[in-house]
């Protein structure tokens, strides 16, 4: 099965997790995309979508479904997204989208966090994948200079502003041993907005596509 048929087996189930009524958090990316296009066929019975980014926002319109703010709706039932690397302890790295901050935002708002990932995205530990930091502009270095010190390389992704108008640093070859106290310590650095470390509030429950079918865990 190719990453993306498992992207998508893992998007399909988790519409069985949608209920009549719902105004459903909806994350970025690829195999977000892949519910948002299962989520159309339901859209007559939900009250809308919380959106993570502009780019989800666009695709939800696309389909006929209402964009509602989060700020409007308050507490949502269930938020579905994909993410870069899961662990069996439903932590993860996500943000390889550039929208981890609204990802942050609509998880935390949510009773129900569903992540939806191709069987690839299973790792051990956290940390192969770069680990996305979005940074307010005029700290850039200021940060970057600290997650050295924490024995990480930073990489400026060039070209690439985020929705809320700031950078993203990729940290790559961190050792990340305790993804909360990570999470933790990356956040209090002044000119971070949001490290795309998902362990203090982790996934509910992790849906994994792949050749075998679909595993929840
Ligand atoms: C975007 C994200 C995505 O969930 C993550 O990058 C996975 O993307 P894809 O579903 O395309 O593999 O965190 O910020």
């Amino acid at each position: 099965m190719s990453q993306d048929k498992g992207k998508q087996a893992a998007a399909l189930a988790a519409l069985d997790h949608v209920r009549t009524g719902d105004v459903v958090g909806v994350g970025t990316g690829s195999t977000a995309n892949h519910f948002i296009d299962g989520l159309a066929k339901l859209k007559g019975r939900i009250d809308g979508a919380v959106a993570s980014s502009e780019a989800t926002a666009e695709r939800l319109r696309g389909h006929g479904i209402e964009v509602r703010e989060l700020n409007d709706v308050g507490k949502l039932r269930l938020y579905v997204d994909g993410a870069d690397e899961a662990t069996r302890h439903r932590h993860l790295i996500k943000g390889g989208g550039g929208a981890l901050t609204r990802e942050k935002i609509v998880a935390e708002a949510s009773e129900t966090f569903v992540c939806i990932a191709d069987r690839s995205k299973m790792v051990d530990r956290l940390g192969a994948f770069p680990l996305p930091v979005e940074v307010i502009p005029m700290a850039r270095s200021l940060v970057a200079r600290a997650l050295v010190r924490m024995g990480g390389e930073p990489a400026w992704r060039t070209g690439f502003t985020t929705d809320n108008g700031n950078v993203i640093l990729d940290v790559h070859n961190l050792d990340i041993l305790d993804p909360v106290e990570m999470e933790r310590e990356i956040n209090q650095l002044p000119g971070v907005v949001t490290v795309g470390l998902f362990a203090r509030r982790g996934a509910d429950l992790l849906i994994l596509g792949g050749d075998d079918g679909v595993e929840t865990i």
